[in-house]
């Protein structure tokens, strides 16, 4: 358990970075620290591994303070994974991944035995520890990154917007991969990234921070969507994903809205909404992110990966896991045959149930 306790950064300049923090982290869960650029994620996640010292109120691990224990054995029981993997260039992927056992005085052998196990709990290829980061691409250097936290096996794992410089593909497999791993190691991990749906994706809990470091909200992903706590956080979840209001209501009394299509083989028309690819006239397949261009036709290979599908009429439990394992946030709704109807966000499907459930008692 991580709990900061009215916990402030002022840098030297004036800078209030965090402000006033009170936040418990429950052990074996992951939660994602989420909110605009310049907020105090990373200042906070910091001040969990003694990378930076508040300048008031605490931060305990365990109900310990964490100033009490020396930095460099605190830092060998707590992962850390940024952007980039931050990987050593001249060392080779297993050294890598080897560096901490060594550091906390495993012999070289044994070090490398372990991080070769690790590279395969990564998802990666045992020969792929021969060579150099430059040598992969950026999402096997993540999970090298994450493979390297991994490795004295530490309880806690702070992850620094570790999937942000990927494209939006792969970035899906890694999240995917995070959730299998954290399903087998049950560790305390915090997750800081900018992108509400990776945080909605990722987190049993998400803290909402907003400019000059304030906690604007703490909760379970599907509170936040649908309880905003104020007009800041109902801002920001509900960033512009190109819905276009209700175009009618189904007969569970659930909005159904409508979004841009193209159509794989169709003519290149870039949107700044997200998108949804059909195929086969009506089928959906997957989403471009707003902004995507193609030269010449869409294909499949464009699209991401959509979540799941909600068939209209089955019980709105479906039509919540499509919104919430969608990359764009909205739940693509189809008919018996499996052809586009709409979309439905995780609030509106939040509000059904509730109202339903307010009726029944
Ligand atoms: N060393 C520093 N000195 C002064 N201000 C800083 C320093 N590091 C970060 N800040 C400021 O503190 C605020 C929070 O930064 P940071 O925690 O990095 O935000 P985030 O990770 O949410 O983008 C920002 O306004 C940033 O400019
Ligand atoms: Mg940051």
């Amino acid at each position: 358990m991580i709990e900061f306790r009215d916990v402030t950064k002022k840098y030297p300049d004036g800078t209030v970075a965090v402000d006033e923090l009170n936040l418990t982290v429950e052990a074996g869960t992951i939660t994602v620290f989420v909110g605009p650029s310049g907020c105090g994620k990373t200042t906070s996640l910091r001040m969990v591994n003694r990378m930076i010292d508040p300048s008031a109120g605490e931060v305990l691990i365990d109900g310990e303070d964490v100033r009490k224990s020396d930095p460099a054995l605190l830092r060998r029981g707590i992962g850390y994974v940024i952007q980039q993997a931050g990987l050593f260039p001249h060392r080779t992927v297993l050294d890598n991944v080897a560096t901490v056992p060594l550091l906390s005085g495993w012999t070289k052998a044994k070090a490398r035995t372990r991080a070769a196990e690790l590279l395969e709990t990564v998802g990666l290829p045992a020969e792929m520890g021969k060579r150099f980061p430059a040598q992969l691409s950026g999402g096997q250097q993540q999970r090298v990154g994450v493979a390297r936290a991994l490795a004295a096996d530490p309880p806690i794992l702070l992850m620094d917007e570790p999937f942000s410089a990927v494209d939006p593909v792969v970035r899906e497999g890694l999240q995917d991969e995070l959730l299998r791993l954290q399903g087998e190691l049950d560790k305390t991990i915090v997750f800081v990234t900018h992108d509400i749906d990776e945080a909605v994706r990722l987190g049993e809990k998400v803290a909402v921070f907003r400019q000059g470091g304030v906690l604007a909200q703490y909760d379970a992903p599907a509170e936040i969507l649908a309880r905003p706590a104020d007009d800041f956080v109902s801002d920001f979840v509900g960033r512009d994903r190109g819905y276009r209001g209700l175009s009618f209501v189904d007969n569970e009394g659930l909005p159904i809205g409508q979004v841009d299509t193209v159509l794989v083989g169709g003519a290149h028309s870039p949107s700044q909404q997200w998108t949804l690819v059909l195929v086969d006239g009506d089928k959906p397949r997957g989403w471009l992110a707003p902004g995507s261009t193609v030269d010449g036709e869409w294909t499949t290979a464009d699209a991401l990966a959509g979540g799941s599908l909600y068939t209209r009429g089955t019980p709105l439990r479906g039509a919540l896991d499509a919104a919430l394992s969608s990359p764009a946030g909205l739940g693509v709704v189809v008919d018996d045959a499996g052809a586009y109807a709409g979309v439905v966000t995780a609030e509106e499907v939040l509000k059904v149930i509730e109202s339903r459930r307010e009726t029944a008692e």
